[in-house]
């Protein structure tokens, strides 16, 4: 199992030179920018094995939440809306039989873990906050930046759930709207394991709603934008091992099921600038004792 003591250093990260401007220019323009090799393969199975080691850790017992970004389906269970400082487990949505037992082990069940993992695993915050992580964000124009939200995704061999085509902004809103989505393929993402796909240049339509805390307890969608998204014109993002998506919060995106017998791993970080305003309406909120931290 895992050991503080004696543990060894992840490889270092590529030392990511400063963004050209070709890509800040393709960045702005598309709202998304795929940077192949940037994790050595070394670091993102260190991830791989840190995540193995934390599901074997963890007690399912009665905590079951299901995690689905259906409006219909979400669970909008205490489990999940207290999970920003936390780390916390989430399972597929076909991972149960009907009578609620697993179908099969909790490792080849768990949809995802979060949302805290950056601050709360010492792997994860060594990761997160190498110097090329850093400078790739600030060479983003990111001024004074805070590590929102760190997430591992498993998208499970043949039960991973698809996740509707959404902007991050609708969940984590901030204003003005500094949101990028740092996405780690930790494995090779095709079509066939359930790739992200992005809708080029979509963050430029605006946001089309945000999932916020109501008066009344739980959640609920503000929708500013009804109409559906031209999905047709949604491309796959097939990358390999190490590559780095960076994606703006108001990009549409999504990533269909997976039935392939390949899992496909991915690590994600959120960040924003101590500079704009965190509503408290957002679902994801930090306790007093676990303030948000920037890259230091
Ligand atoms: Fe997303």
């Amino acid at each position: 199992m895992y050991q503080k003591e004696g543990r060894q250093s992840l490889p270092i990260l590529k030392r990511w030179m400063t963004l050209t401007a070709t890509q800040l220019a393709q960045y702005d323009r598309e709202g998304f920018l795929v940077l192949k090799d940037f994790a050595p393969v070394a670091s993102c199975d260190a991830l791989r094995t840190r995540a193995e080691e934390l599901v074997h850790d963890f007690e399912p017992n009665d905590i079951v939440s299901i995690f689905s970004t259906r409006e219909q389906n979400r669970r909008s269970d205490d489990y999940f809306l207290n999970s920003g400082d936390k780390i916390r487990f989430f399972f597929e949505e076909d991972a149960f039989h009907p009578d609620g037992t697993l179908k099969q082990s909790k490792e080849q069940s768990i949809n995802k873990i979060g949302h805290a993992l950056h601050d709360l695993d010492p792997v994860f915050n060594e990761f997160s906050r190498r110097p090329a992580v850093a400078e790739l964000v600030a060479g983003l124009g990111m001024k004074r930046p805070l590590l929102l939200q760190g997430m591992y995704i498993f998208k499970q061999p043949r039960i991973g759930g698809e996740v509707t085509c959404h902007q991050d902004s609708t969940f984590l809103y901030t204003e003005p709207q500094t949101i990028a989505g740092l996405w780690f393929a930790l494995e090779d993402s095709t079509i066939e394991n359930g790739c992200l796909w992005a809708l080029p240049a979509g963050h430029r339509s605006g946001l089309k709603s945000r999932w916020l805390r109501s008066e009344t307890g739980g959640m609920k969608f503000n929708v500013f934008d009804p109409t559906p998204w031209p999905e047709e014109t949604l491309v796959p993002l097939e990358v390999s091992k190490g590559s780095l998506i960076i994606l703006n919060g108001q990009l549409p995106h999504k990533s269909l099921a997976n039935r392939s017998s390949k899992s496909r791993h991915a690590y994600t970080l959120h960040v924003i600038s101590a500079d704009c305003q965190y509503p408290e309406a957002n679902w994801l909120q930090r306790s007093p004792s676990l303030p948000l931290r920037g890259f230091k």
